[in-house]
Formats: structure tokens, C-alpha cells, sequence
């Protein structure tokens, strides 16, 4: 790599500047006479979408292998196999001339009505930040650079631009932040792409506190950091706060007004030199790995399947599934012929080919004889006369399978859901056929969960197939005939009515702004805090075999919160299908001077079990799994204490519960000071220390003046507890009178005490 610090010495102010703003809709700007090569990006993130004409932005794409979108990798929480997915990306963007690849999608799924949930992992970020980290590490082994996005907060698609997303800081901390931290410490990006959106009433582009106190100077990124395309509003402001490039180019009044700040010194060059640097530490990188070639076309439709495969959720089965040798199959469903396989927007792939769901199922039920209706049409239209026909075909099958696509109207990048149904026609046409023929299997195509009460329970078995990438058509029909087992789980609740969900009263927002005012309790954090039914909670999925859980055990039964701890179980497939078991840990904090969520995910594993085979699963916990983020300190704290440790099959199918105590290592200043109360003095170790004498002579005093009669008539009230939630600043005042000298003086005192000052 060149010395860049001699290269940038040899960069004119004009050449900097230009190279901070993109030259194209895809390319960095090059400097011929230093040999400063342009670097080509591309989106992203489930396929490469190489555009020919790099400034064209959404002209159809080179071919390339169309994988499973986030939605769907997530729930094979399978990290291994999601690197391999990665290293097949990296395999196609080095022959398509690529050098980073724009993903993966990090943002939590707040709402499900997000219109781009599909391109996002999970409602967890423990989950969310370790299948971006696979992903990262897959694609990078091979020498090509990724771009972990929507640095940050970026949860709805309506007003996406330009919302200012209210975050408060631990909410920030411990659900929309750590699933970056996550996918930075472990996967190390070479770049990171901000969101569109204002964070707390600036834009992420310029947001200082964002792109570098937290991403560079805290996490330790040592990338570039890239806008969003057209999030850039004020380019100056931008660079200053850390945005080192801005997309697309070119840009040049912005490279001008870089170049006017420099010399009229309101920009600090080093600002600049610092940005240059950093990108022209990538581009030199992506420059090592040699580019061209061919991929191999069926080895990436076959990991696509694979991948889909694993995704694939049986939400339901009747034990209709897999199919025995049906004779006649009524294959219903204008998705059983138009594979619904992926989303609209920037992660849009022109796939190398498509795996059609009815095709697929031709080559396998050899013997049956397979009839099919439409069943519904492809826009919003009521059509009784296609429902009549499916039903009929119905009838006189053994089986209806119903292939059901949420449509594009409903779901896409740039707009929001307007709600979670299907179609009216959709749902029409379950009901009708289910009424009709018991066998009914309903196989949905969608990137994000549908209110099923209308229909769910006439059904004999539903998969969730997700958007499942161009190979998905041949995995849903691996499953249907057992040829796979599935061992999908969801990432995400599924909620049974939108109203349910947890920032209901608070999306879209108002005035530009949206307020997330349900703060740590997304998804089913949300839901077991608040005891609210769902249709499929978190971590749910079937499988054609049963697991049974024995033998939990944890490492210890007290431990040091920097040493951790390991939880592990004994796993045995009871049944007659080898098969894949999602084993899940989460973590509860009993007793906690701050509010904490009933359980949070902090470890999985998958293991594969022949029937009648037993393995032993560890999963391993450490200092984070049971800290929390203290604004007070402005760091992630623990507390000394019990925790339970739950080992479960789901968000709500927990095995076992293990009691365990943890010690904190940490010794944090006292937060005490005039305004806290006594219940506060009393509850922090210091302050009982300094305090106590003085609260014992406080209610000896106060009995005595009351009489025993602590209850006091007079009054109505509990002396005791009223005093508790009092300042102790007030309190002492109320007695000035009776006090060696005032109130104010004496907490002085008794502060200095505790602080040790
Ligand atoms: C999307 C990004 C994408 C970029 C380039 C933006 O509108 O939000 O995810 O990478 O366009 O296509």
C-alpha cells in the first residue's frame, strides 16, 4: 500500500476535496497522476446489483445470484452458513468488477410496519449483530469491502429523509446501537453508510456525537464512513462531524464549498486530510483483490437454496406436512408461477436465473397429478370468479397448496406498510379453499410478518417462505416433501393485530419527529414485559422431528461479570427425523435500580441431531450479556445480584430457569446528590454507610412526636414510606430549625462523604 501520508502531501486542495464526494453514482473520484485508482461500489445486500452504467442508478443490473433477503437469513440463525453466503457475494462482486458491496441492512425492526423490514434482520440486536458480523466476515475474507448500514436509528420508510428519530440515550444504547457495535468489533467493515434520517434533531450525516465519538473514537472504526445516497445536506458540517464520503458524485458545488472552508479556515485541512485518508486507505484495499473472472452460476443457486431452506419457518402443521405421496395436488396461487422471491428498491437483483415454485414441485411429485389456478390477481382488485375457480380445482384435490405473495404495493424500500393484511382477495381465498379441502397449506412469500386471525386456524399447515431469494421456489418444495426439515425460527414476533405493537402510539410521528416512546421494549421484549398474546413469538418454528432439553447447568452458581459464565444443555432429537434445534439463552436481571426487559436474547446455537441422538449445547455469556447501559455514567454498568439464566426453544418456550449471582467488578462513583431521595440514600452502599445514623434518629424523632401510632390518623398516611420518596434535601429542610446548621450545608457534608472528597 502507498505511504498516504506522502501521497496526501502530494494532493492539491481541488484533488482532496473531490475525492471526499463520489465521481459517479457508484465510483470514487481517481487521481490519475498519483496512481490513485477510483473504487466501484455497488448495492447490495442479498446479491450484487452492478449497475453497467455506473451513472445510472436504477437501470437493470448485471446478473447475479438473487439470495434470501435479511429477513429470511436471520431466521436460520445460522451464522456459519450466512458467511458462506457472504464469500459467494464477494466470489460475484470480484468478477463483476466490485469492490464493496452496500450492506448489510442493521437497523432493528421497530415496527413491522416498516416497508423495508425485509432488508433488515431482526427486532433483537444480539441476533441482528451477529448475522451482520457473519455476513461482514464471509464477504471481506475475499478481499472485498462491505458497507454496514443505516448507521443509525433509520426504522421507518415514512419520511425517511428527513425524520428526526427521538432516541433517548440508553434506548439508543442497548437496542439500536449495539447491533452495529456488534457487527463492528466482529466484523470490522471496511466502511459504514449513515442513514437518511436526524438522530435526536441532527442529521445522521452530521452528526459528530454518531459518526465519531461513538463509531470511530468509542467502537474504534477505522473505515470510512459513507452518506446514504443524497444524505448529505450541508457537505462542510458533514465532514466535520465524520462523514469522510459523499454519495452519489459528482457533487461539484460541494467540493467547492469543501475548498472555499479550507482556505477561508473554517474548515480545518486536517478535517479533510483525515477523511482522505481514510478513503484512500479502502480504495487501496479493494485494490488488492484482483478483479474479473466468472462465478459459478449453479454453485450460488444451489447455496440459495440451501439458505432458503433454512430459513423457511413452519409456523404451523397439522402434520399434513411433509406430504405422503399425494395423488393430486390443486397448486393454487399466482406465486406458485411468479416466483416471489425479493424486494423493491436498492437491494433489487437481476437473478441469474429463478427456481418457479410450480416447476419445482412438477420435478418431484412425479406421480401426482398437479391442476392450478391463479387465485388472485396482481393488483388490488376483488375477482370472485378466480376464487370460484381455485376452489373447485380444490375440491377434488388431496391437497391445495396455496402459494400467497404479498404484493409490492404492500411492501417495498421508500414506503411504509399501510397495514399488516394480505389482500382482501388473498385472504378470500384461503378461507374459500381451506373451506373446502382440509389439506390446505398456505405458503406465504413476504419480507415481514401478516395478521393471519382471519384464516389461520381453517388451515391444515402454514410456511413462512420469506422473500427467499431466486432459489427459493425448489427449497419450499424441499420442505413440503420432507426432503428438508425445516428449522427456520422467527426474528422476529408475529404479532396478532398491529395494535399490539410496540411503538403503535408512537408511529409514524408528527411535525418531522417520531418519538421512540416505548424505548427498550421492542418486540417481544415488549411483548412478555407487557404479557400481551401474540400469534408466534420470537425464536418460534417447528420442525417434522420433537426435541427434548435436559441436564441445563451453568458454569456457576456466583461469578465475576468480566469472567462470564457458560450455560449448557443436553438436546436429544425424540423423534424420527434428523432435524435442527435453535437452542436460545436469555437473560433476566431479578432485581435492578433500573428498568429491565423480563428476558433478552444473549446467546444461540444450532445444532443438526440424528433421531435418537443427544449433544450437549454451551453457550457462553459475558460482561455484556448482563450489563445495561447507565446514562448516569454514560457507560455499560452491572450490578451486584441474581440473574436468571433461561435456556429455551423460544422467546416463550424456556426449559429451564438457572438462578445464578453475579459479582460486579465494577466500583462506580455514587450518583447521589441533593435532589435524591432517602429511599435512594438508603438503596446506594455509601450513602446507607453516611446516612443511616441520621435517617434512624429521623424516625425515632418523628415517632415519638407522632406518638407510636406510626400510621398517623391524622394524616392518613404511611409516615415511613412518605419520607422514603422525599430529597433528603427536603426533608432536612422541613427540620431546619431543629438542625446544628442548614439543610443544604448538612447534605454538603454528607456528599462529600459519600464521593470521598
Ligand atoms: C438506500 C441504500 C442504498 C443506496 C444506493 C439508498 O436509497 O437507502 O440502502 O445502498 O440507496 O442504492
Amino acid at each position: 500500500m502507498a505511504d498516504l501520508d506522502e501521497l496526501i502531501g502530494q494532493m492539491t486542495l481541488e484533488e482532496k476535496a473531490a475525492l471526499c464526494s463520489g465521481a459517479s453514482a457508484w465510483t470514487t473520484t481517481s487521481v490519475e497522476r498519483l496512481g490513485i485508482p477510483a473504487m466501484l461500489v455497488s448495492d447490495g445486500p442479498h446479491g450484487v446489483r452492478r449497475v453497467p452504467d455506473i451513472h445510472s442508478m436504477g437501470a437493470t443490473s448485471l446478473p447475479a445470484t438473487a439470495f434470501p433477503t435479511a429477513s429470511a437469513l436471520a431466521s436460520t440463525w445460522d451464522v456459519d452458513l450466512i458467511r458462506k453466503m457472504g464469500e459467494a457475494l464477494a466470489e460475484e462482486a470480484i468478477a463483476l468488477n466490485v469492490d464493496v458491496l452496500l450492506g448489510p441492512g442493521n437497523n432493528m425492526k421497530r415496527t413491522p410496519l416498516c416497508g423495508r423490514n425485509f432488508e433488515y434482520f431482526s427486532e433483537d440486536p444480539f441476533l441482528s449483530g451477529e448475522m451482520a458480523a457473519g455476513l461482514i466476515n464471509g464477504i471481506q475474507s475475499k478481499g472485498v469491502g462491505t458497507s454496514l448500514k443505516h448507521f443509525a436509528a433509520n426504522n421507518q420508510e415514512y419520511q425517511r429523509f428527513v425524520t428526526n428519530a427521538e432516541v433517548d440515550e440508553r434506548t439508543l444504547r442497548e437496542i439500536y446501537l449495539p447491533a452495529f457495535e456488534t457487527a463492528m468489533k466482529k466484523g470490522k467493515p471496511w466502511t459504514v453508510m449513515c442513514a437518511y434520517n436526524k438522530l435526536n434533531g441532527n442529521y445522521c450525516s452530521q452528526n459528530r456525537e454518531l459518526l465519531t465519538d461513538i463509531l470511530k473514537n468509542e467502537w474504534g472504526f477505522e473505515g470510512l464512513v459513507v452518506s446514504d445516497w443524497g444524505a448529505v445536506h450541508d457537505r462542510v458540517a458533514a465532514l466535520k462531524a465524520g462523514l469522510d464520503w459523499q454519495m452519489p458524485g459528482p457533487r461539484d458545488a460541494d467540493v467547492q464549498a469543501v475548498i472555499k472552508a479550507v482556505r477561508d479556515g473554517s474548515l480545518d485541512e486536517d478535517t479533510l486530510n483525515e477523511s482522505v485518508r481514510r478513503i484512500l486507505q479502502i480504495v487501496f484495499k479493494t485494490a488488492e483483490t484482483p478483479k474479473g473472472g466468472e462465478f459459478d452460476v449453479e454453485a450460488h443457486h444451489a447455496l440459495a437454496r440451501r439458505i432458503a431452506g433454512e430459513s423457511i419457518i413452519l409456523l404451523k402443521n397439522n402434520g399434513i406436512l411433509p406430504l405422503a405421496n399425494p395423488q393430486h395436488i390443486a397448486v393454487i396461487g399466482r406465486s406458485a408461477r411468479e416466483a416471489h422471491f425479493q424486494g423493491g428498491g436498492s437491494s433489487h437483483i437481476n437473478p441469474t436465473k429463478v427456481a418457479v415454485p410450480y416447476v419445482e414441485l412438477q420435478q418431484v411429485a412425479l406421480n401426482a397429478e398437479l391442476t392450478y389456478a391463479e387465485g388472485y390477481p396482481r393488483d388490488d382488485s376483488y375477482q370472485p370468479a378466480m376464487i370460484d375457480e381455485a376452489v373447485k380445482l380444490a375440491q377434488s384435490a388431496d391437497v391445495a397448496l396455496l402459494y400467497i405473495a404479498l404484493p409490492s404495493f404492500k411492501e417495498s424500500e421508500g414506503y411504509d406498510r399501510p397495514d399488516l393484511d394480505l389482500t382482501e382477495q388473498q385472504v378470500a381465498l384461503i378461507k374459500a379453499v381451506s373451506k373446502v379441502q382440509p389439506n390446505t397449506v398456505v405458503i406465504l412469500n413476504n419480507g415481514a410478518p401478516v395478521d393471519m386471525r382471519a384464516w389461520l386456524d381453517d388451515t391444515a399447515a402454514v410456511l413462512e417462505a420469506w422473500m427467499m431469494g431466486q432459489a427459493g421456489g425448489g427449497a419450499i418444495t424441499d420442505v413440503l416433501f420432507g426432503k428438508v426439515n425445516p428449522s427456520g425460527k422467527l426474528a422476529e414476533t408475529f404479532p396478532l393485530r398491529l395494535a399490539d405493537t410496540p411503538a403503535y402510539t408512537n408511529y409514524p410521528g408528527e411535525n418531522g419527529a417520531v418519538r421512540y416512546g416505548e424505548g427498550l421494549f421492542i418486540g417481544y421484549r415488549y411483548y412478555t414485559a407487557r404479557e400481551i398474546p401474540v400469534q408466534f413469538p420470537f425464536g418460534y418454528g417447528l420442525s417434522y422431528t420433537t426435541f427434548q432439553y435436559s441436564n441445563p447447568k451453568v458454569s456457576a452458581q456466583q461469578f465475576k461479570d468480566v469472567d462470564g459464565l457458560t450455560a449448557s444443555v443436553d438436546v436429544t432429537n425424540t423423534g424420527k427425523w434428523i432435524g435442527k434445534e435453535v437452542v436460545q439463552v436469555y437473560v433476566h436481571d431479578r432485581k435492578s435500580r433500573l428498568v429491565r426487559p423480563p428476558r433478552e436474547l444473549k446467546g444461540f446455537a444450532k445444532v443438526e441431531l440424528r433421531p435418537g441422538e443427544t449433544k450437549t449445547v454451551n453457550i457462553s455469556l459475558d460482561f455484556r450479556s448482563f450489563a445495561c447501559y447507565d446514562p448516569a455514567y454514560k457507560r455499560w454498568i452491572t450490578e451486584d445480584g441474581e440473574f436468571d439464566i433461561l435456556i429455551g426453544s423460544s422467546s416463550t418456550d424456556i426449559r429451564f430457569a438457572e438462578t445464578v449471582t453475579l459479582d460486579s467488578s465494577l466500583a462506580l462513583p455514587s450518583v447521589l446528590n441533593h435532589e435524591s431521595t432517602i429511599r435512594e440514600w438508603l438503596a446506594d452502599p455509601r450513602g446507607r454507610m453516611v446516612f443511616q445514623p441520621m435517617y434512624d434518629q429521623m424516625v425515632h424523632q418523628m415517632m415519638s412526636a407522632m406518638g407510636s401510632n406510626e400510621d398517623s390518623d391524622a394524616i392518613g398516611m404511611d409516615m415511613t414510606g412518605f419520607m422514603l420518596e422525599m430529597p433528603i434535601l427536603s426533608i432536612l429542610q422541613f427540620q431546619e430549625s431543629a438542625l446544628p446548621k442548614p439543610a443544604y450545608e448538612i447534605v454538603n457534608d454528607l456528599l462529600q462523604q459519600v464521593h470521598g472528597k
